[in-house]
């Protein structure tokens, strides 16, 4: 396994703490407030013209709500992250057309999301585990590109 035992208790004990539906639409927003060129992708969702439009963007909210559940999936299957994402990357690669330079990014921002609003869980050893969770994800979401 890519995690030991105590890697993924941290993961787990912080996970089960996460409010998916609130961290996943502030790290979707985030990253199209911080990287602006990223709105390209969510053309169909309505006005995301600015940072206050992206906040209160309905579609923003409930699709950074589906990726951070998806996302959560991962810290189920810790041994099989690759196949657990190999339908999902092909999907980026051959109907979205994501960069998958992305979801290093996404990755990244859900790391100081998780270190914004759980700071007492996330420490040093917990920021660890999770960086190479994110790491791990995202070479998984890569894994299927041609
Ligand atoms: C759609 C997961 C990162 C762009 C989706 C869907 C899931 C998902 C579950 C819905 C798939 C479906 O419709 O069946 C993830 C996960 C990510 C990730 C787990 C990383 C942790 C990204 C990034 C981008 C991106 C970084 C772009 C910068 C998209 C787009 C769609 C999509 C454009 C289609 C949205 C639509 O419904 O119009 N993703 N994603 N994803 N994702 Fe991702």
């Amino acid at each position: 396994s890519a995690f030991n035992p105590h890697e993924k208790q941290l993961i787990g004990d912080l996970w089960h703490k996460v409010d998916v539906a609130h961290c996943g639409g502030e790290a979707l927003s985030r990253m199209l407030i911080v990287y602006p060129w990223k709105r390209r992708y969510f053309e169909n969702f309505g006005d995301i013209s600015n940072a206050q439009a992206i906040i209160h963007n309905e579609k923003v909210q409930a699709h950074g709500k589906k990726v951070l559940a998806s996302f959560g999936e991962a810290v189920k299957h810790l041994d099989s992250i690759r196949a657990h994402f190999a339908n999902l990357s092909k999907l980026h690669c051959e109907k979205f057309h994501v960069d998958p330079e992305n979801f290093k990014l996404l990755g990244d921002i859900i790391i100081i999301v998780l270190a914004a609003h759980y700071p007492k869980d996330f420490g040093l050893e917990c920021h660890a585990a999770y960086q190479k969770l994110v790491r791990q994800v995202a070479a998984a979401l890569a894994a299927e590109y041609h």
